[in-house]
């Protein structure tokens, strides 16, 4: 089968990051109309035309399907990157969905990071906080896997700290938490498949092409 022929599959991040992708992605020429139909249920999208199938995936698979070969390519945060630790090759910095990894927790926890005490670490992203806790701050911590609302770990005792993402700081001040450590910067990228970039290295070259020129031109403007 020709190079052209064959659909190129995305994966796409359900939520906050799915539609600016769309948008960008429609700046480059990609399009994807089906996607928007009002209240589907449909999980996959079909453009014909271009030969493009999209689907949405909780972001945490998103990098599963991409280096399963399920998906060509994905476009996820980069702290979901991280995390999942998959073997795909991360392409493009799509500079959207700009956040921060943070230590955060009441400021009465500021002195058990400084002196390196052994604190418990509620987290989404256990592996995250291990890496920064272990091998960063050669910290013995114990961390503890939560799976969403993890601000309310320090409230009712759970943990001292949390490592989360911090976007506006509205969260966290509503619940009279700050930002006592910042671990690294986030954004959404591109992410490929390593057998498809070498078996269809030219249309994923030029979409990539694309994409980041639709990206200069929208910083241009
Ligand atoms: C994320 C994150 C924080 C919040 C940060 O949670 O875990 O709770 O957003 O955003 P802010 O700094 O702008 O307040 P999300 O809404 O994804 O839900 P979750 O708590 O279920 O993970």
């Amino acid at each position: 089968m020709r190079d052209e022929q064959k659909y190129l599959t995305i994966a796409l991040t359900k939520g906050r990051l799915a539609s600016q992708t769309l948008e960008l992605l429609e700046k480059a020429g990609f399009y994807c109309e089906e996607m928007k139909e009002h209240g589907t249920r449909k999980l996959i999208f079909v453009n014909e035309d271009q030969k493009l199938k999209f689907f949405l995936a909780k972001g945490p698979d998103v990098p599963t399907y991409v280096e399963q070969g399920a998906a060509d390519l994905g476009v996820v945060g980069s702290d979901i990157i991280m995390e999942e630790n998959r073997r795909v090759y991360e392409v493009l910095d799509l500079g959207f969905g700009r956040c921060r990894m943070c230590v955060c927790g009441p400021e009465s926890a500021l002195p058990l990071l400084q002196h390196h005490e052994m604190i418990r670490v509620a987290s989404k992203y256990p592996m995250i906080a291990r890496e920064y806790f272990y091998n960063k701050k050669h910290q013995t911590v114990d961390i503890i896997k939560l799976n969403g609302s993890v601000e309310l770990g320090p409230i009712v005792g759970l943990s001292d700290v949390i490592v989360d993402i911090v976007e506006t700081g509205g969260t966290l001040k509503a619940n009279g938490m700050g930002v006592l450590e910042t671990i690294c910067d986030l954004s959404a990228r591109m992410i490929v498949n390593q057998v498809s970039m070498q078996m269809q290295t030219q249309r994923i070259r030029d979409m990539i092409d694309r994409v980041r020129n639709a990206m200069t031109e929208e910083k241009d403007k």
